[in-house]
């Protein structure tokens, strides 16, 4: 069986395939409502989480299966001390395929090695979120085109993993990358690195302004204060990259603006009201898009 672990192993004819489904669920929901009858998806979540687990349970649901939850580290097991190897290989008797976030990068590689049903990282702590990265490059298609792209990314890149896997999956396209942070939240050097190697155009700043007109997608991020090993270092640089409707005059008029949410102060809610705020529509593509990824990981075991 093949495993989604991060981003850098999904080739462009990977994406244009999971894209190229999702798009057709999207438009006929129904033409896969009984698909997967039998199928059960583990949802082993060792970090909170919104929008990656109900859309995938919801994904499942309406592929016709059903989910099992390993609940919160407080309510398992794990509370008594059980390892995450223990763990998934427990959970895998249980389903076919099984979708793990947890704080330690690395966590869903390791867990890849100790099963054989497919493993979805939806987040490894700073590492890496490749579902996400999917639900974002098909926001990006359908609203501006994924070739001859100029996309800002702000806020957080040092721990950002939504942030790691799209820069990685943008190296498939023709894609100016324009990094804005402050300076001790830049990219790490290993993304870079990967980056560089790729042949990826990248750009790195720290002013918004000076790049912006030129953008045609904003994805904005959060300052993470979990990711923080000093709290004072998060209180520093909390705040200040943030923006609101004075700041989008800059800004072309088709600018999608995106956020893999969720959001604390850094997108001033009367953003809501413009139409280039994308992020609510983002995160409602998390269900076509992941049903497209579990059809293909569960019917053909790889992508
Ligand atoms: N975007 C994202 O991963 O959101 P959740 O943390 O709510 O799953």
């Amino acid at each position: 069986q093949d495993h989604l672990i991060t981003a850098t192993q999904l080739s462009r004819a990977d994406i244009e395939a999971v894209l190229d489904r999702a798009a057709e669920i999207d438009a006929d929901p129904g033409a896969v409502a009984d698909r997967y009858r039998e199928a059960v998806l583990a949802l082993c979540f060792f970090e909170p989480s919104t929008r990656t687990k109900m859309s995938f349970e919801t994904a499942i649901k309406r592929l016709g299966g059903a989910t099992t939850d390993m609940g919160t580290v407080e309510s398992s097991s794990v509370k008594k001390g059980e390892s995450l190897a223990d763990t998934v290989r427990v959970v895998e008797g249980y389903a076919d395929a099984l979708v793990l976030r947890h704080p330690s990068e690395g966590a869903a590689k390791m867990a890849a090695e100790f099963v054989d049903v497919p493993v979805i990282n939806a987040g490894d702590g700073a590492g890496q979120h490749p579902s996400q990265t999917l639900l974002d490059l098909y926001t990006i298609r359908e609203n501006v085109g994924l070739d001859d792209l100029s996309i800002g990314i702000m806020g957080d890149l040092k721990y950002g993993r939504t942030v790691h896997s799209l820069a990685e999956a943008l190296t498939n396209f023709d894609v100016r990358q324009h990094f804005i942070s402050p300076e001790s939240l830049k990219l790490p050097r290993g993304v870079r690195f990967d980056l560089h190697n790729s042949g990826a155009q990248l750009r790195e700043h720290t002013d918004l302004e000076e790049v912006l007109p030129e953008l045609d997608v904003l994805y904005v991020t959060r300052i993470q204060r979990e990711r923080f090993p000093d709290e004072t270092e998060y209180e520093q640089i909390a705040g200040e990259y943030q923006i609101d409707d004075d700041t989008l005059e800059l800004a072309d008029d088709d600018l999608a603006v995106m956020h893999p949410l969720p959001r604390v102060d850094e997108i001033d809610p009367a953003v809501d009201a413009l139409s280039q705020a994308t992020y609510f529509e983002q995160a409602h593509n998390g269900v076509p898009v992941r049903m497209a990824l579990l059809d293909f990981l569960l019917s053909e075991g790889e992508l």
